[in-house]
Formats: structure tokens, sequence, C-alpha cells
């Protein structure tokens, strides 16, 4: 099974009223657990890499570890840039093997955001890539995706036709009140679904795409607190509005917090229990076990994509 792009997996995911997970990767026990995870519950996968991703294990590792997954799960996998915010970056995952890429384009304006947008788009089809735009900006904080809450805000419906038309992109990421990282409602959590479904009446069978989209699993947070983390306050989006969503017109959900909370919690759990242990492999098994329970939960639960091969 070659790599594969998400334009069929997308397709059959609007349709069936179900969503498939992108998954971010940064070493092999997280590419592992992941793919693991898919192949026993029969899922179609995004792997996805971000620019923190490329710069911490280089290009050349993450795709050669994706290689060996396909090799090993004969899944069908596309492999897709995270938050690409420069058409060079993009077109060096183009010639480097992806065959998805998020140009995010939304920190700058409408005019500027669809010449950047088209810029990729031109280059990645003509490589037979497909491309993820973005409009509207997430509040949160990660390595490299960084946007204040006063600079957050949601997706205008009314640019989403003009966008998708003079762009050419084959998704569209919105913002509807999800954010990145752990910390993501002050209070009630609380999802735009009127804009969401106000783009899906003016943009029919179009794919979209949901960031920030951890649930941040209490179990998780509750091993990191209890095993000299602090993280008081943590909280994600209800699986309830997830699925709700993957209902509606999201067709890919981007989960990476919660793969970092429960190898986090595992590990820091494992040397609570074990001091005087020293053997990476010793505390990264239980971790990678517990991403692949997680991803299981994610896609059986959440997403619905089990059994869609
Ligand atoms: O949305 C951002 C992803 O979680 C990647 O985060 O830039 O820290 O790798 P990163
Ligand atoms: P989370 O921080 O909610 O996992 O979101 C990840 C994401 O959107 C990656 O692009
Ligand atoms: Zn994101």
């Amino acid at each position: 099974m070659p790599l594969v792009t998400s334009t069929e997996m997308f397709r059959k995911a609007y349709e069936g009223g179900y969503a498939i997970g992108a998954f971010n990767v940064n070493n092999m026990e997280i590419v592992q657990g992941i793919t693991e995870a898919a192949k026993e519950v029969n899922s179609p996968l995004i792997l996805q890499v971000s620019a923190g991703a490329r710069k911490y294990a280089k290009h050349v590792y993450l795709m050669k570890l994706i290689e060996a997954a396909i090799e090993d799960t004969n899944l069908p996998i596309c492999v897709h840039l995270d938050h690409g915010d420069s058409f060079e970056v993009c077109k060096s995952c183009v010639d480097g093997g992806f065959t998805s890429v998020m140009i995010d384009g939304s920190k700058h304006s409408f005019e500027d955001n669809i010449a950047l947008t088209k810029q990729v788009v031109d280059y990645a089809h003509a490589h037979g890539v497909v491309v993820e735009g973005e409009l509207g900006k997430l509040a949160g904080i990660e390595d490299d995706v960084n946007v204040s809450e006063e600079d957050a805000q949601f997706t205008n419906p009314a640019e989403v036709e003009e966008f998708v038309e003079r762009t050419g992109v084959d998704s569209l990421a919105i913002a509807i009140g999800t954010s990145h990282g752990a910390f993501k409602f002050k209070g009630e959590p609380r999802l735009r679904f009127d804009i969401l479904d106000e783009i899906s009446k003016r943009l029919p069978n179009f794919p979209i795409v949901l960031h920030g989209a951890s649930s941040v699993i209490p179990k998780y947070v509750d091993m990191i607190n209890a095993n000299g983390g602090n993280m008081p306050g943590a909280q994600g989006v209800p699986e309830d509005m997830l699925r709700k969503a993957a209902g509606m017109a999201v067709c890919k959900i981007n989960i990476d917090s919660d793969l970092r909370l429960a190898m986090t919690g595992t590990v820091r759990e494992y040397f609570a229990q074990h001091p005087d242990h020293f053997d990476p492999r010793q505390y990264l098994s239980p971790a990678r076990a517990n991403i692949k329970e997680l991803v299981k939960h994610k896609i059986i639960n959440v997403l619905g994509s089990n059994d869609k091969i």
C-alpha cells in the first residue's frame, strides 16, 4: 500500500458521517502506537508532521518511520504537513514525499491568505498533493503555533465560498471555538455549531477540518497531577461535541495534546513506581501502549472511522 492523499478518505467520511483522525507524530513510539491501533480496528489514518516535529526529528526520519509503518500495517495512510506557514516549507514537504500539506495563512489578511494559499495549491496540485487552508484564528500555544486569546477569531461564513473558489483548496480548517493545547476553555466548553452549519450550507460536500480537537482526557491529566505534575484547569473538547462535528461536515479531526498527555502521564507514573529504572525501553513501552489504547478509543468512540477500509 503506497501513501495516499486524503481525497478518497474525506469523500467517504463526508458521506458516512464520520471523521478521519489526524494525529501528530514526533518519534517512533508515537508512530507505532497510532498505526498499531488503526490496524487493529481497520481505520484509515492521517499522520501529521508540524514544523516543530521536522525540526526535532528531521523530515527524513519521520518519513522513513511512516514508510515502515505502512510496510508493517498495510494501512492507507496520508502524510500531512501541519500548519505550514510559508510556500517554502510546503514546497519542501511536497518535494519530500508528503501527500498533503496545510498552508496556514490565517494570520494574514484575507487577500494575502488567498494569494499565499493559491501559490501553494498551484505547486501542490501539479505534484498530486492536496492542500488544507485555514480561515479564522484559533487561540492556543504550542511550540510553533502561538495565537493569543485576543487575536483569536471565529471563521466568517460569508468568506468561505470566495476563499475556496479563488484558492482551489481541497479542505478548509475553521475556527468555531476550539484551541490548541491543554487549556481550551475557562468555563463551560462551547463550540459554535451554528457557524459550522452555515459553512457547510455554503460549501456543500466540502470537507471541513477541526484543529485543537483534543479532549484532554482527565485520566491522563490526573496521572500527571498525581505524579509530580501541575496542570490544574486543563480542559478539552467534550467527546460528544466531536462526535456531533464528525456527523456534520467535519472530515478531519486534529489530535496532538491528548497523545502528549498520555505519553507524559504514563512516563511520570512509571518513574514514580520505578525510581531506579533508567532503560528508555522500559518507560517508553507503557507510553506507546497507552497511545495505542487512546487512539483505538478515539477511532471507535469519537471519530467513527473503524472498519472503514
Ligand atoms: O497544532 C499544533 C500541533 O499540536 C503541533 O505542535 O508545533 O508543538 O509540534 P508543535
Ligand atoms: P490539540 O492541541 O487539541 O491536540 O490540537 C492539535 C492540532 O490542531 C494540530 O494541528
Ligand atoms: Zn492545529
